[in-house]
């Protein structure tokens, strides 16, 4: 099981590392603003600091848009993973990353065949939020489970990335599945 930390701190980030906790990284743009500092610099010294898959998240809504910045972000680093989030648009811009050899995380996935989708554009990552599920009285973590069934059952090679995670039960029950 890898242990990605959610967080733009490199602080934190450091910190979680040296325990051999941080086996990739995943950001938005709201980690990276609430820093203060410039995207590209922060990004870069994450990519010193973990040796793993970094996750940078466009903010384009339309397709070219997406892929055009998502280009950008990956001639960062070679381990950075562009996050896009799961739309008509966000599918079509997977696909085309996807076919030029670009790492994709496709978050917001809120349902099993939102992840299905992904999977099938391409998705190296799909980022169920399972804490946001659960503020709405679902149940964050059986969309995990459903969603280990389906890349069972079909083999897909996507990762699952277990997303706003609030508590150790997220953590505890996804290592278990
Ligand atoms: O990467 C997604 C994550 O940051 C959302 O977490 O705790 O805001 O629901 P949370």
């Amino acid at each position: 099981m890898k242990f990605f930390i959610d967080t733009a701190n490199v602080d934190e980030i450091r910190e979680a590392n040296s325990m051999g906790m941080a086996d990739g990284v995943t950001t938005n743009p709201s980690l990276i603003a609430k820093e203060g500092r410039d995207f590209e610099e922060v990004i870069k010294e994450i990519c010193e600091i973990v040796d793993g898959p970094i996750s940078a998240e466009v903010i384009g809504l339309k397709k070219d848009e997406m892929v055009e910045e998502a280009r950008q972000l990956a001639g960062l680093h070679k381990n950075i993973v562009v996050k896009i989030p799961m739309t008509v648009d966000g599918l079509k811009a997977t696909r085309q990353l996807t076919g030029e050899g670009i790492k994709t995380n496709v978050t917001l996935i809120f349902s099993p065949l939102q992840a299905l989708m992904a999977a099938k554009a391409g998705a190296t990552y799909v980022s169920p939020f399972v804490g946001r599920l659960d503020d709405l009285s679902q149940d964050g973590l059986q969309l995990v489970e459903q969603i280990v069934e389906i890349y069972c059952n079909y083999a897909y090679n996507t990762e699952i990335i277990v997303a706003s995670v609030r508590n150790p039960l997220h953590v505890l029950e996804s290592a278990m599945m």
